[in-house]
């Protein structure tokens, strides 16, 4: 691979087909920077632009940030949207509404979960099998709560560990599945999660910042524009 750094930019020109592959799948999961394929010919494959929107400088906020309070979880479903977190969403969304891991909430017009145990959601199905069918229309506001990996270690009530929880943030064929459906389906995303995304095709226009004090783990809820469909 060679780099060139020019000013704020980065070049990044593939020396074989296997970094070709790397850069290209870099571009789809832009993140702190504006990530450009270019077909320079340089390589064997398209260079790599990689355009510094200013990580830790004023330039990077071109969307608002908000810090709440995460407030107070329900003892019947833990993980269940706390109520600051539903005032926001509440704040915002607009038919037609899909929810997508939507445990016990009641929000959206569609919701669906596959906890057999649940009478909120709409249908009881796996997300990703919902998201294999196209939609109709697009759907104006797409809502997700995905689980999250957790894991505490220690003594005590922190022994606690949760094995079937699965990150699906963390899982690069289910956050392209998502990704890839959203781009296509969804007009904005309010994703919470405890990471930021900003998939590519999407701008991001807010992040809420909810924190649930002591050690816990500390809630991003991002607001994200189609500006694809
Ligand atoms: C963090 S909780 C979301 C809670 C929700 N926001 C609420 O207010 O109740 C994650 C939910 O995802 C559901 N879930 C996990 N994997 C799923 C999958 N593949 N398809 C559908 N639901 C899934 C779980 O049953 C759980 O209810």
């Amino acid at each position: 691979m060679i780099a060139f750094v020019m000013g704020t930019t980065i070049k990044l020109i593939p020396n074989s087909k296997e970094e070709a592959f790397i850069l290209a799948r870099l571009a789809e999961e832009p993140d702190f920077a504006e990530f450009i394929l270019v077909e320079d010919g340089l390589g064997p494959g398209p260079s790599l632009l990689i355009r510094n929107q200013g990580v830790g400088t004023e330039l990077m906020k071109d969307f608002e940030v908000e810090v709440l309070g995460l407030g107070i979880g329900t003892k019947r479903y833990p993980g269940a949207f706390t109520g600051p977190v539903k005032k926001v969403i509440l704040s915002l969304i607009e038919s037609p509404s899909l929810n997508l891991f939507s445990g016990i909430s009641t929000i959206g017009d569609v919701r669906i979960d596959n906890n057999p145990a649940l009478e909120e959601p709409t249908l009881k199905m796996d997300v990703f099998d919902f998201i294999s069918v196209p939609a109709y229309t697009p759907w104006e506001w797409v809502i997700l709560d995905p689980p999250y990996a957790q894991s505490t270690v220690g003594s005590g009530r922190y022994e606690k560990k949760y094995p079937d929880e699965i990150a699906i943030s963390h899982s690069v064929p289910k956050r392209r599945a998502l990704v890839a459906y959203f781009q296509k389906y969804a007009r904005n995303v309010l994703w919470l999660d405890i990471c930021a995304p900003l998939p590519k095709g999407f701008k991001r226009k807010k992040l809420w910042l909810f924190l649930p004090g002591g050690f816990r783990t500390t809630r991003v809820l991002s607001q994200l524009e189609n500006t694809l469909i």
